[in-house]
């Protein structure tokens, strides 16, 4: 049906690129002068004909009328080394394709469209070269459209941008019906993966997508209206400014890359480093400074209401408190402690207004030298927050100030938040307004050697490759939702999930690590797995800064704390060893700094037995299995607790047979023994 309708309109001969071992390829065509990409692997069409495009204000279209006025092919193939990750090396090997397009009248305008195909998918962005006729403008539509070939299974999370925290969904592409936010992740039914989503959002606004079918190459105008024969078809939809248009730009202007993964299975998927690879390498010189971490803080204290943000009688940053989370810390291996509430501007529970945050003025019981200098001995870094609460402006002319003082502080993190509907009452966090202050907040943050951890941030496109000080994001529905959620909360299914939707986009900041299931904010609701299950998201979900998030009480002297304890977040190699969306994952990492191995299983609301091949091993080394799993009658509803430990011998021949409860899971530490066989 879609075939007929393209193949009705004059074409010009197609360009084909393809990646460097030739699996992935991509065509481009101008058909009645407007231009048009698809994508294939091995032979297969996986993105049909989409258009490219855009509208500019005064219902101006920059799709049709034009030409090709030349082609240029490039090839690149290099390894870059990861300051943290989920694995130390990242090969970048793409072959790339620029079509240089111009309107054959009028104005003569013209933009290139730049594709790399890559062996794991490809991307492509539009660059706008400088131009007598297009200098200053404005787009009020992205045009750019990605035909599915057919009717998969699609895993979603409807657009609510200000912090993505929805839960995902799965459905027939063709059933979605509301716009939705990238990445989406495909499942094809020969059990194959797709992931759109974008890298490099610069200076641009996000890209969400809507389902729409606008294919015929007689129509200039844009009438979104679904058809049944063509239903798979989703088209960019940018975030808008308040004053309704998209983006503003100065030729020359680039895009971000607009990117498709193609995986034939979720190991491949979870380990696409695409996104990665187009955004620019690391420009931050000496890096010496930005360390992974796993932290500690009174922040579930907060989130279950036992202590407040703001001062007063149960003020929960406290010199007193901080003093008793640094000697934990240090005594339990943990590398920070975050402290929330520390600053003057709380003006309710959580946040009000905004405006009156100041970020260098502790609270008079917030002795911030002293617990800085304590910290210090201790060999503990402290994690400031700064909750601006969407109040952009008046952060941004604190910036320099906030920073300054936290760097004298000897603070190297800072956890950012914006929570309110609209940065500075006005603009979607998405927005391009949003997208500047962002990015300028992980850039002065560099100047003074400060990491960032941003919630309520836009969705991560890679920014980290460039500037590795900003470690992870918030962007997803986290544990905390199982502390005043009244909506459900997060089903037993949602971190089998996250991986491979989510996750695709960047770290994660999930906070796990709950050891106590009550919750006084909202009785009869509670965090939704068992503690083996807990342990197992530390290798499951990635984050170079990892929250052990219950209040150090809860921990004690619990043996199965020994995991959060020794648990790396810093990692040589990851596999996704074996998992379905929605279902369960199994995912094994080597530690960066020695021959260990972690493994995290957890199951969604299924009873699950499953088999760990450990093939992966060095097959010439024996190691020792430390398994943290559930234990008898666990089930994450009725009994949540029980754990058991066990130590077996281990190799590369070893077959695990493990039982998972009812969202349960096992964490396992796979030590290497000294001996080589
Ligand atoms: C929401 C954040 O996600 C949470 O981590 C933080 O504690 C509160 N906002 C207060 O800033």
């Amino acid at each position: 049906m879609l075939a007929g309708v393209f193949f009705a309109c004059a074409e010009s001969p197609k360009t084909t690129l393809s990646s460097p071992a030739g699996n992935i390829s991509v065509d481009f065509v101008l058909q009645d002068g407007k231009p048009f990409y698809s994508i294939n692997k091995n032979g297969k069409t996986v993105i049909n004909p989409s258009r490219l495009g855009f509208i500019l204000n005064g219902n101006d279209f920059l799709n049709g009328g034009f030409q090709i006025i030349g082609t240029e092919t490039a090839e690149k193939d290099e390894t870059w080394q990861q300051p943290w990750g989920e694995e130390l090396d990242v090969r970048n090997h793409y072959k790339e394709l620029t079509v240089k397009l111009q309107e054959k009248n009028g104005k003569k305008r013209r933009f290139d469209i730049v594709f790399r195909a890559f062996d794991d998918g490809a991307g492509f962005r539009y660059e706008f070269p400088e131009q007598d006729h297009l200098k200053t403008f404005e787009i009020m539509d992205e045009l750019t459209e990605f035909v599915l070939a057919g009717d998969d299974s699609i895993w979603t999370q409807r657009l609510f941008d200000r912090d993505y925290e929805q839960l995902y969904r799965k459905s027939k592409i063709s059933e979605i019906t509301d716009t939705v936010s990238t990445p989406v992740t495909v499942e094809t039914a020969d059990g194959k993966y797709i992931a759109i989503h974008e890298a490099a959002l610069i200076d641009y606004a996000a890209m969400n997508l809507s389902p729409v079918t606008t294919l015929s190459c007689e129509k200039n105008s844009f009438s979104p209206q679904k058809t049944k024969a063509n239903g798979n078809v989703f088209k960019a939809t940018l975030t808008a400014w308040s004053s309704g248009i998209k983006v503003y730009g100065n030729t020359p202007f680039k895009t971000p890359w607009r990117i498709v993964i193609l995986a034939d299975n979720l190991n491949e998927l979870a380990h696409s480093r695409l996104m990665l690879n187009l955004n620019e390498p690391n420009k931050i010189a000496d890096i010496q400074w930005i360390q992974p971490m796993k932290y500690i803080g009174i922040w579930w204290g907060m989130h279950m209401e036992k202590m407040t943000w703001t001062e007063g009688p149960i003020h929960g940053a406290t010199t007193k408190n901080m003093m008793r989370y640094i000697d934990f810390a240090a005594k339990n291996n943990m590398d920070g402690v975050l402290v929330e509430g520390w600053n003057v501007g709380w003006d309710g529970y959580m946040v009000g207004d905004g405006t009156k945050f100041k970020f260098s003025m502790p609270y008079p019981d917030f002795d911030m030298e002293k617990i800085s200098q304590y910290a210090s001995e201790k060999g503990v870094s402290i994690i400031s927050h700064n909750e601006t609460a969407g109040a952009t402006s008046n952060y941004e002319h604190q910036l320099d100030s906030a920073f300054a003082f936290a760097q004298k502080q000897g603070i190297h993190a800072i956890k950012t938040g914006y929570v309110s509907p609209l940065l500075d009452g006005k603009e979607r966090h998405s927005s391009q307004y949003g997208v500047r202050h962002y990015r300028k907040v992980v850039e002065t943050a560099a100047k003074y050697r400060i990491a960032i951890d941003t919630h309520e941030p836009i969705m991560p496109t890679g920014w980290q490759r460039t500037w590795p000080n900003l470690m992870t994001q918030e962007g997803v529905r986290g544990q905390e939702w199982d502390a005043w959620s009244t909506d459900g909360g997060n089903p037993p299914e949602h971190t089998t999930i996250l991986p491979f939707t989510r996750g695709l986009a960047g770290p994660i900041d999930f906070t796990p690590g709950t050891f106590n299931f009550d919750n006084p904010v909202v009785p009869g609701t509670r965090v939704q797995t068992t503690i083996a299950k807990q342990l197992a998201l530390y290798v499951v979900i990635y984050s170079p800064l990892q929250m052990a998030s219950d209040l150090i009480e809860n921990y004690g002297n619990r043996p199965e704390f020994e995991f959060i304890r020794l648990v790396p977040v810093d990692w040589q190699k990851s596999i996704v060893l074996d998992g379905k969306i929605g279902d369960f994952v199994v995912t094994a990492r080597q530690d960066k700094h020695s021959q260990d191995w972690y493994i995290g299983a957890i199951t969604d609301e299924n009873v699950r037995d499953i088999k760990i091949d450990l093939s992966f091993l060095d097959k010439d080394k024996k190691y020792t299995a430390k398994i943290f799993k559930d234990g008898a009658n666990a089930d994450w509803k009725t009994n949540p607790y029980p754990v058991e430990i066990v130590e077996e011998e281990v190799d590369n021949h070893t077959i695990l047979d493990l039982h998972l409860a009812a969202s349960g899971g096992a964490a396992i530490w796979v030590k290497a023994k000294e001996q080589v066989r």
